[in-house]
C-alpha cells in the first residue's frame, strides 16, 4: 500500500503534527510506503488565481476552470499543482491531517482542495462522485478541535460534527473516493483554554494517540460511508423510490 499524509498544520510541534507521525510511523511498520505533502513546510500557495496560469485560455477574462482545463491539456500547470497531483495518483490511501478552525478546515486545506482538484484533469461532468478520477482509493480525515466530544453532538454548542466535516467528505467522494469514517480528536484545546488541569490534559492527548495508532492498524476494516450515486440518481435527485429517502 502506498499511503499519502496531507498534514496542514503550521507548527512541527503541535498536537496535530504528532498525529502524523504516527500515521507515517504505524503504517509504515504495516508494510505501507508513506509519502507526505507537508502544506505549511513546503509553503503551498493556497489561493486560486491568474497568478498561478503563465500561459492562458483566455488572457483577458479569467475563469478558474477553463484555465484549469487549459493548463492539463496543455502540460502547463503550476510545478506544485502537478506535485500533489502525482502524489495523489500514486497514492492507494489518503490521510488528510487538520485542526479544526472556525468550524471547517483551515484555509490552507480548503485552497489546495481549490487548486489540486482541477477541472477537466480530474473531473468533468460525468466523471464524479461514484465515476470519479479517484475510485478505488480510500480517504480519511483526522481532525482535532479544541472543544470536547459532547459539545459536537447533534444539539452541541460546537455543531454536530457531521455537518461540520459534510463538505469535505461529500467532496472527497466528488472526485471518487471511498472516505472512511473519519477519526476525530475532540479537546485538544491548545491557546490557554483549559477543560481539564495539565497532567489530566496530557493523559487525555497519550489516550487520544493510542486511538489513533490503533485505528490505523485496523485501517483495512474501516468501511466506507454510504454516499448515494449516479445510479440512485433521477434528474440529480435521489429516485422517489429509493430506500435512503425513508431512513428519516
Ligand atoms: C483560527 C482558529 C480557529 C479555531 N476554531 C475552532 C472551532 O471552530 N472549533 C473548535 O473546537 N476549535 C477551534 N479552534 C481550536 C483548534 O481546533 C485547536 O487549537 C487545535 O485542534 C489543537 O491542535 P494543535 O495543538 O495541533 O493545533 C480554533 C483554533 C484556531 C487557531
Amino acid at each position: 500500500m502506498h499511503a499519502l499524509i496531507v498534514h496542514c498544520h503550521p507548527e512541527p510541534t503541535a498536537f496535530n503534527a504528532a498525529l502524523s507521525d504516527i500515521t507515517h510511523k504505524t503504517l509504515r511498520a504495516s508494510g505501507a510506503q508513506v509519502t507526505v505533502s507537508d502544506l505549511y513546510a513546503e509553503h503551498f500557495d493556497p489561493v486560486e488565481g491568474p497568478h498561478h496560469y503563465r500561459q492562458r485560455a483566455d488572457a483577458d477574462v479569467f475563469a478558474a476552470l477553463t484555465e484549469q482545463r487549459y493548463a492539463g491539456d496543455h502540460g502547463t500547470r503550476a510545478a506544485d499543482v502537478q506535485r500533489e497531483i502525482d502524489r495523489l495518483e500514486a497514492a492507494d490511501l489518503v490521510v488528510l491531517q487538520f485542526p479544526l478552525w472556525w468550524h471547517a478546515q483551515p484555509a490552507m486545506l480548503k485552497g489546495w482542495f481549490d487548486r489540486v482538484f482541477v477541472y477537466g484533469g480530474l473531473y468533468t461532468g460525468r466523471r464524479r462522485y461514484d465515476a470519479g478520477h479517484f475510485r478505488g482509493k480510500r480517504a480519511l480525515l483526522s481532525v482535532t478541535t479544541g472543544g470536547p466530544a459532547h459539545t459536537f453532538s447533534p444539539f452541541g454548542r460546537g455543531g454536530p460534527i457531521e455537518r461540520l466535516l459534510w463538505p469535505i467528505h461529500y467532496s472527497l467522494h466528488y472526485m471518487g473516493f471511498d472516505v472512511l469514517a473519519p477519526f476525530v480528536a475532540h479537546g485538544v484545546q491548545g491557546g490557554g483554554i483549559a477543560y481539564q488541569d495539565a497532567a489530566a490534559f496530557e493523559d487525555h492527548l497519550d489516550q487520544l494517540k493510542n486511538r489513533w495508532a490503533a485505528r490505523l492498524k485496523r485501517i483495512d476494516d474501516s468501511r466506507a460511508i454510504p454516499f448515494t450515486g449516479w445510479a440512485d440518481w433521477e434528474d440529480g435527485v435521489l429516485a422517489c423510490d429509493h430506500p435512503q429517502r425513508w431512513l428519516g
